[in-house]
């Protein structure tokens, strides 16, 4: 997609500030940068895939800004980022959400004057809400006139806006990037990145994080708790073949990176960035000294202060855990992460 100029809000998606940490792993004798996508207007790496997904639409005559209604199906970080770029462009925009989005999800895409369509009930066949919100999806598109579905799961401006994305990294580290960590969900940010590195010849190894329970890598579906990374349905955007290897993180897992984060680095993650670093701290024994290791944050820990950074949430899915943020690293072989499993 040729680039125009932005300006106003769309002018300051991305940019997003690369944080070197240098407190949570002590030992560690490599380089370890942290890409924070939080720090993006709407709140995550979600804002750069609308924004990409609306402005080519608009390009190819697939959405009508004087007359398109833009429909999605999301529960979190996608919705927030097109409500803004659809506020920004002054677009119905109507998000298909199921009961399990936050409140506070809720109360920010009101804010941005977004319609929400609740879907209460999950899919009789398969349990889960997905095919649920995506059959509402389809039948709006039925009854709406001039209707614009982005369906990022297979929108191919997804993964072209992480170009970008992995762009702004191998800049600033002049192109040496010798390991990148990144989680899946609908596979667009890997997939972006992962074409970068290749066009540009970078040679970086590409650890893919998934959850436990997640069917993207064929691992059996399992119930999760934490949104972001994972699927039910494996993305048409998936292709496993990008990724050197996959480790999957279980919840607590993710819960125990975010919170380790905090308290060693005073950084408010989410829950697939804690599912990235988890990753890390498992993986960190393979990787040899003098490395740059760069890993992929994709929004921020306010968004789940009534879960992960929740005590009592915390202590009723999981019991009394605290002891392993705040004891010293377990050995990188003892943390299930360490698993980590070769692909293709
Ligand atoms: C918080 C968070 N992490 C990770 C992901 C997965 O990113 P992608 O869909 O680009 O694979 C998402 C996607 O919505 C997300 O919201």
């Amino acid at each position: 997609m040729a680039r125009r100029a932005l300006h106003g809000l769309p002018a300051v998606i991305g940019g997003t500030p690369l944080i070197e940490l240098q407190h949570l792993v002590p030992e560690f004798r490599s380089r370890l940068l942290v890409k924070t996508e939080r720090f993006n207007p709407g709140g995550s790496i979600k804002d750069r895939t609308a924004l990409a997904m609306l402005l080519g639409a608009i390009e190819s005559g697939d959405l009508d800004p004087e007359r398109s209604v833009v429909i999605e199906s999301s529960s979190g970080n996608l919705g927030v980022g097109l409500a803004q770029i659809c506020r920004y462009f002054g677009l119905r925009f109507i998000c298909v959400v199921d009961a399990k989005t936050t409140s506070r999800n809720l109360e920010l895409l009101r804010a941005y004057q977004a319609e929400v369509e609740v879907v209460s009930r999950p899919d009789e066949e398969s349990g889960e809400f997905l095919p649920a919100r995506l059959r509402r999806v389809r039948e709006l598109l039925a009854a709406i006139p001039h209707a614009y579905w982005p369906n990022q799961y297979a929108n191919p401006n997804n993964p072209r806006a992480h170009q970008q994305t992995m762009r702004e990294i191998a800049q600033a580290l002049e192109d040496r990037v010798d390991y990148l960590f990144a989680s899946v969900g609908t596979f667009g940010t890997l997939r972006g990145c992962a074409e970068y590195i290749r066009t540009h010849r970078l040679g970086t190894r590409i650890i893919g994080v998934d959850a436990v329970g997640s069917v993207i890598f064929d691992q059996p579906p399992a119930p999760r708790l934490l949104p972001g990374h994972g699927a039910s349905i494996r993305p048409p955007l998936t292709d496993a073949s990008l990724v050197d290897e996959v480790v999957h993180v279980s919840d607590l897992e993710a819960v125990v990176g975010c919170r380790r984060l905090l308290r060693r680095e005073a950084v408010l993650a989410g829950g697939s960035s804690g599912a990235v670093t988890a990753a890390l701290l498992g993986y960190r024994d393979r990787i040899p000294a003098g490395s740059t290791c760069v890993l992929i944050y994709p929004d921020g820990g306010d968004r789940y202060l009534d879960t992960i950074f929740n005590d009592a949430w915390v202590t009723e899915k999981f019991g009394e855990v605290a002891h392993l943020w705040k004891d010293a690293l377990p050995p990188a072989a003892a943390t299930p992460a360490a698993g980590a499993q070769p692909v293709g």
